[in-house]
């Protein structure tokens, strides 16, 4: 029989492509997104989840079919552990704050994920006694070593990896080595670490740009570090960081409101905050290839977006429904 050249959809993790913001780039500054959204599961957080099912198959924690995943998440590794790993074969059980949106829970159930849910702030705070997510993950995990496998995003150095082997040689190649400004927002700092250690080590003097939320925010995904303590990972390598950022709502969501209207991007609400970070600093300078990593798109914010006066709810639906930018998501394919 001749074979047929079909891929499993974890093997469609990465390769997303490198587009120009045209009407951002000036003469001498150009301006670059790296469109995570093309990831299966619709996010930056496929990588890591990939890399870190992959390293815990490797190291021999895992069992087809017998193995629960479990893991505190907010939101997008949630929805890649369980599109990842549900589909090599184990179940998936995630630990969420209640105030995570209703879309993101319902795509997650949707996976086939079992949901804990927690009374927590929107990201899991790290740090003693502020973080529920994280306690009731390891607290449910603890008792069942045989059973369950918590990847620990926050600790698990194959967190840093995937953006050190995937992330970091994609915009090196994709830039032909002329990226001279790499932004992104922080959680784990898996994306930063990863990618301004490799872009150092063919560049040193790449500049990295690291972008935290301000206090109290509605970054989902970011993390503010006086409000929460940094992660073990990014504390391993946070010398590759030159310059921060603090990333406010309100800046955030009005650019990603200027992404819709000038670029035809529904972005998610850091890519708004990555663009808000790459034209601060382009205003200080004469020249540069700036390289902005889009975590998620918009499609699991409108509720985010309508309430806060981003969209409306008609703008919204136009921008979702013409869909130049937005790829079927591999959880969308029941739909
Ligand atoms: C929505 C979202 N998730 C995750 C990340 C990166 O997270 P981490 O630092 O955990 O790699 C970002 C960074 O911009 C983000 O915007």
């Amino acid at each position: 029989m001749e074979s047929i050249a079909a891929q499993n959809i974890v093997e469609r993790v990465g390769n997303t492509p490198l587009i120009e913001l045209s009407s951002f780039s000036t003469k001498n500054i150009k301006f670059y997104a790296k469109l995570e959204w093309y990831n299966p599961f619709g996010s930056v957080k496929d990588r890591a989840a990939y890399w870190m099912v992959k390293d815990a198959e490797k190291k021999g924690l895992l069992k087809k079919g017998k193995s629960i995943i479990i893991e505190p998440t907010s939101g997008n590794t949630g929805i890649a552990l369980a599109g990842i790993a549900i589909s090599l074969g184990y179940e998936v059980e995630i630990v969420i704050p209640e105030k995570v949106s209703g879309e993101t829970k319902k795509i997650l159930k949707d996976l086939g994920a079992l949901l804990h849910e927690t009374s927590d702030d929107l990201c899991p705070r790290v740090g003693a006694g502020t973080d529920q997510s994280i306690a009731l993950a390891k607290a449910i995990a603890k008792p069942r070593p045989d059973l369950y496998y918590m990847p620990n995003q926050y600790e698990n150095d194959a967190n840093y990896l995937a953006h050190y082997e995937s992330t970091g040689p994609e915009i090196w190649s994709q830039t032909n080595g002329k990226v001279s400004h790499f932004f992104t927002g922080c959680g784990t700092g898996g994306t930063i670490t990863g990618v301004a250690t490799y872009l150092k080590q063919k560049k040193s003097d790449v500049r990295i740009i690291a972008i935290q939320a301000q206090q109290n925010h509605l970054l989902q995904g970011l993390r503010n570090f006086e409000e929460s303590a940094m992660p073990e990972l990014f504390k391993r390598r946070q010398g590759v960081v030159d310059h921060w950022i603090t990333a406010t709502n309100k800046d955030s969501f009005e650019m990603a409101r200027e992404l819709a209207i000038r670029e035809n991007l529904l972005v998610g609400p850091s890519s708004g905050s990555v663009m808000a970070s790459m034209l601060e600093i382009a205003n200080e300078l004469q020249d540069g290839v700036f390289v902005g990593l889009f975590a998620d798109d918009g499609r699991k914010f409108k509720s985010l977006y309508v309430d806060q006066g981003t969209f409306t709810s008609a703008e919204y639906d136009v921008l979702q429904n013409s869909g130049k930018n937005l790829p079927p998501l591999a959880y969308q394919k029941n739909r």
